[in-house]
């Protein structure tokens, strides 16, 4: 794959994950469906945004960890760094001079009210930190600063986006036009409720299905997931439209989840069946997956090599963008003087 540094391509593609440690099913059918089949046709770059992960975490060792597993987990579900470029944020510091510089041109109001800030300062109301606020900048620098157009994400990301655009628009009319309004890709499972039935699974709920967690965890994942309420005795009839089970298997049993579908209906089946059965559906989904992972764990300098690779190799594009950036914004010797 060729990164060209020197011109936008409009069919360049962007996408982050925080290094939350263990990918989950939200995760995949949200946006990494999205990232392995945007791997051809696009210019992709995929990040593990762990400058994102300071806004919540302070546990050094933790974040460091955390972001090898993700990066692990990506590589064993097909992320290949031969058709993408795959690298850690932190490598690349230029994202975060970036979203300082970017900074400049946003109104506080507009970060005050960003769904994601509003909720961390229900759920993390104790450690409410300047770099919460300004995490939709530090992301509109990640997808700018390689001018991509495509973002694929979960539909909890739309905010973010829209921002994105908000900030490229607010840029480009005081500097001159430079960036490009990014938009957002969705799946067609664009938000995945987790196991209880009510949130979307994430992380820090603590409602996940983990892809690569021990047969028997995730097992018990999906055994824990809360069905249709209303559903109280074996004998009643399911309603499989409100049913979080059977809604993924929508994605896992492609083939015959109208029949699943049917037995809940009919009460033919009873949720812990159908529970028992999305569990061997999702293991056997990401068997291989679950094996490539084994084996790349068996050569942990691998992950780091290719990070380390896909960093370097974004480096003439970002050193390029700022030096573009700085140019407009009046920063440094003009260019072409010597310094
Ligand atoms: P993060 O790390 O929370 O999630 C990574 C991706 O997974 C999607 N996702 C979901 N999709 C559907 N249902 C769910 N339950 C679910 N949970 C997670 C997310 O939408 C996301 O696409 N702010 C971003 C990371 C980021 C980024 C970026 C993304 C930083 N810079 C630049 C795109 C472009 C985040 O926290 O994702």
């Amino acid at each position: 794959m060729i990164i060209s540094p020197d011109e936008s391509s409009p069919a360049r593609v962007f996408s982050g994950v925080q290094p939350s440690g263990l990918p989950h099913i939200g995760n995949y059918l949200g946006a990494f469906r999205n990232y392995l089949a945007m791997q051809d046709g696009y210019e992709a770059i995929y990040c593990i945004v762990d400058y994102h992960a300071l806004t919540s975490t302070h546990d050094a060792a933790l974040i460091r960890q955390n972001a090898h597993e993700m990066a692990l987990g990506l590589l064993a579900l097909g992320l290949d760094p031969e058709r993408a470029t795959f690298f850690r944020q932190s490598d690349r510091p230029e994202h975060a001079e970036l979203a300082y510089l970017l900074s400049s041109v946003v109104p506080v109001s507009w970060v005050e009210r960003t769904p994601s800030f509003k909720e961390k300062r229900r759920t993390q109301p104790a450690d409410i930190n300047h770099a919460l606020l300004t995490y939709p900048v530090l992301q509109t620098a990640d997808i700018c600063i390689y001018r991509a157009r495509y973002v694929p994400v979960g539909k909890d990301q739309a905010a973010h986006l829209e921002l994105a655009r908000e900030i490229v628009r607010a840029w480009n009319s005081r500097y001159g036009e430079l960036f490009v309004e990014p938009d957002a890709v969705f799946s067609d499972s664009p938000l995945i409720v987790g196991t209880d039935g009510v949130q979307k699974m994430s992380k820090s709920v603590g409602n996940t299905i983990d892809i690569f967690a021990d047969e028997a965890v995730l097992r018990k994942q999906v055994m824990s997931m809360v069905t249709d309420t209303q559903r109280i005795l074996r004998t009643d009839p399911g309603r499989p439209e409100v049913c979080n089970v059977c809604q993924l298997h929508r994605w896992f049993s492609p083939e015959d989840f109208e029949q699943v579908w049917e037995g809940e209906r009919t009460a033919r089946t009873g949720c812990v069946d159908t529970k028992r059965l999305l569990a061997d559906r999702i293991l056997a989904y990401f068997a291989e997956a679950r094996e490539r992972r084994r084996e790349l764990e068996a050569r942990p300098g691998r992950v780091e090599e290719i990070l380390r690779a896909g960093a370097e190799r974004l480096a003439p594009l970002a050193t390029e963008m700022l030096g573009q950036v700085h140019d407009r914004m009046g920063l440094g010797p003009p260019r072409g003087v010597a310094q």
